[in-house]
């Protein structure tokens, strides 16, 4: 592709995007047999980036692809492609795959992994999103028990086609709900309810993706005092729910104000949503500070 707003390593070598090319017979090509993160820079310094990296060692980890390089190497290389894009705020994305092999589904004919990192421009939401809310819908899916559940593995068929269905209702993300009736995730965020004043998420073990920007806004409730628990929440928890938000690393916090044809709250972004989406700013501001100084 030419397209001079991307950098791309591959193996470690920075390579012009026309030539930014896997072998057909790569698994992550073949397969969606790989792993991947994505976050994001601002004024230079990477968001959270030991955080995702760790992820990325963790997801590789579950689905038994062998890092070809440490964490410390593969930073470095992200530097490398961040330096040379000259971006102060970039999309990152880094794609582990297991590599190329026979054509054969037994993942041990794989012997040497491919890692690619992508740098781009971000492109963060348009700012009246923030101010108005936005609507999603429900998907149902099944509550994975997959072994990989939890890993984040490029294999996202389902997320792709719940988006689909999102943009053709005209909303901004589609919410999985299990069988059950239980809240998952958003096919690329996590789902915060506040409910009562007390903020409530999906637990980790119903096998959806422990988001950094997550974690990081349970850290920003604990700062301002807003009671945050984990836990099985069902689809009737909105009813009641006062606010509802997504997190995701470019969408930071994103406020909804529809949930399929329920209107959340008073239908307008609400005042704890405004609060921890301000405090994680704030932590984001920290974490440039603190790498400024070095
Ligand atoms: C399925 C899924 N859940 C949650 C998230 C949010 O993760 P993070 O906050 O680490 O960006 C993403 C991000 O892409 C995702 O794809």
């Amino acid at each position: 592709m030419r397209d001079m707003r991307y950098t791309v390593s591959i193996d470690g070598s920075l390579v012009r995007p026309e030539d930014a090319k896997v072998s057909v017979f790569d698994r992550g090509f073949l397969y969606g047999d790989s792993v991947f993160e994505v976050f994001r820079t601002y004024e230079g310094t990477p968001f959270r980036e030991r955080e995702h990296l760790e992820r990325l060692a963790r997801s590789a980890e579950r689905i038994f692809i062998d890092l070809p390089i440490d964490l410390e190497t593969l930073s470095r290389e992200i530097h490398e492609a961040l330096d040379a894009s000259e971006l102060p705020n970039a999309y990152v994305r880094v794609v582990v795959t297991r590599g190329s092999g026979p054509i054969v589904l037994d993942p041990s004919t794989a012997v040497s992994p491919t890692r690619v990192i992508i740098v781009a421009p971000v492109t963060p939401p348009d700012p009246s999103l923030y101010e108005a809310g936005v609507p999603v819908i429900s998907v149902r899916h099944a509550q994975s028990s997959s072994p990989a559940a939890g890993a984040k593995a490029s294999n996202y068929l389902d997320n792709l086609l719940a988006q689909r269905e999102a943009r053709a209702k005209g909303a901004h993300e589609a919410i999985f709900v299990s069988p059950t009736g239980d809240l998952l995730e958003g096919a690329t965020s996590n789902v915060f309810v506040l409910r009562d004043g007390i903020l409530m998420t999906p637990s980790l073990d119903l096998g959806i993706l422990g988001g950094i920007t997550r974690a990081m806004v349970m850290k920003a409730a604990e700062r301002e005092g807003v009671a945050c628990a984990e836990g099985r929440l069902s689809i009737e928890t909105l009813e009641l729910a006062e606010e509802v938000f997504l997190t995701s690393s470019i969408r930071e916090v994103m406020p909804v104000v529809r949930f399929d044809d329920r209107v959340i709250g008073r239908g307008v972004p609400g005042p704890v949503t405004r609060r921890l989406h301000a405090t994680y700013r704030a932590l984001i501001r920290e974490e440039i500070e603190r790498s400024r100084k070095g």
